[in-house]
């Protein structure tokens, strides 16, 4: 057994599939490019978690929902804001779930849903010493994200938001999706199952690589030469954000889907949008540089751009600070996590693998 597990099929599921050699995502039956930039967050939700739930209304109807849990969320944790905005974001973002009732039905999973996306920017806000604003149950979710953030949110941002939250919504039996379906196979609620995927999620090698992508875009350009920086990087023994990947050995298929959407924000008729169009440029370029660092450096694996790489480029664009990306990235695959959560919970067996025990033996006494 390989360490690191990557050998082993630990569950049976009809969610979503990564192809890492063809370099192709499906979820439940849908390519990625047939779903981002096309399907709402809030539809793919509903897709996820068809069959899961007894009590899953319409398409419209959904939203709705979706909608009066964030309203429900905020008042919720409204209280506690004061006492979370102090811890690191993420951190706060946890905290604020983890008080969140932990059933297994739709209400339950709907909150989960809306926390993220209500927490996110309410903690930020208060960070910044500014009033946190509530949600409206009427806007759509990744809309409404945007204007708890900003106040305001153009409808190009909020588009550009809900195709990266599709983008990420779900990805096979990754770290954090494997550690949920851990918890959810004990029968443990949603919201106990949903704080295993989080704390997952928050590592550098899985969810926490989007921020240090942008600290190393900035370094790049302060240092005016991508390949002496990068490889003075790998010659310190230093993993490069944004690049290599568990089951990708070709391009991470998410990555281009999101590069496609920050090019479209940069090609929009506006100075903000220039200024978007020349860091897309960039870090093209140091994408390039990378990639070619990466393949001299080590050339018995194929180690291509990953998903957070052009994640950092969009996020920035949409607002997001960097210590709130690996938040924004939760906010989309919490849909995953539950529905995940509720197939185990359906079909699978309490997991519980064994391990081979490689210290001392004791004396045996006669
Ligand atoms: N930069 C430099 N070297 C990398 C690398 C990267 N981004 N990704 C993999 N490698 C190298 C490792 O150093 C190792 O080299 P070695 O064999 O000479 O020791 C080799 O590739 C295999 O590494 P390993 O950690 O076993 O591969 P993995 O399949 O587990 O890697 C990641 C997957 C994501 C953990 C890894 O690519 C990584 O750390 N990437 C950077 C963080 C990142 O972008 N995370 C987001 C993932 S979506």
């Amino acid at each position: 057994m390989a360490n690191g597990l990557d050998d082993v099929v630990a569950a049976d599921t009809v969610l979503s599939d990564v192809d890492g050699v063809g370099g192709h995502l499906t979820i439940r039956g849908h390519s990625l490019a047939e779903l981002a930039g096309r399907w709402r967050y809030a539809q793919v939700v509903r897709l996820l978690f068809d069959g899961f739930f007894d009590d899953l209304p319409g398409d419209a109807e959904f939203e709705n929902a979706i909608g009066k849990a964030r309203v429900e969320v905020f008042d919720r944790v409204k209280p506690l804001l004061a006492q979370l905005a102090p811890l690191d974001i993420y951190s706060g973002m946890r905290a604020g779930m983890a008080i969140l009732p932990d059933g297994d039905g739709l209400a339950d999973a709907l909150r989960l849903i809306a926390a993220p996306a209500v927490l996110t920017p309410a903690l930020l806000r208060l960070g910044r010493g500014e009033t946190p604003i509530a949600p409206d149950a009427k806007a759509d979710h990744a809309g409404d994200m945007l204007r708890m953030l900003a106040g305001a949110a153009s409808p190009a941002l909020a588009k550009a938001l809900d195709s990266y939250l599709v983008t990420v919504c779900d990805h096979g039996l990754n770290a954090s999706t494997f550690a949920t379906r851990v918890v959810a196979s004990t029968q443990a609620g949603l919201t106990s199952a949903i704080l295993a995927g989080l704390g997952a999620l928050k590592g550098p090698l899985h969810g926490g690589a989007p921020g240090p992508v942008i600290e190393m875009l900035d370094a790049i350009e302060a240092s005016g030469d991508a390949t002496a920086w990068l490889s003075a990087e790998i010659a310190h023994g230093e993993r490069i954000m944004g690049f290599g990947h568990r089951i990708y050995r070709v391009r991470d298929p998410r990555a281009d889907a999101l590069k496609a959407v920050v090019r479209q924000l940069g090609s929009r008729n506006e100075a903000s949008s220039k200024e978007m169009g020349s860091r897309l440029a960039f870090a093209e370029t140091v994408e390039q540089a990378a990639l070619e660092v990466l393949r001299i450096a080590k050339p018995q694996r194929s180690i291509q751009t990953n998903v957070e790489f052009y994640t950092a480029l969009l996020l920035e664009a949409v607002g997001f600070p960097k210590e709130a990306f690996s938040n924004v990235f939760a906010a989309g695959r919490v849909a995953g996590w539950i529905a995940h959560a509720r197939e185990q919970q359906a079909t699978g067996r309490l997991i519980r693998p064994q391990s081979r025990y490689v210290g001392p033996v004791p004396d045996l006494v006669a």
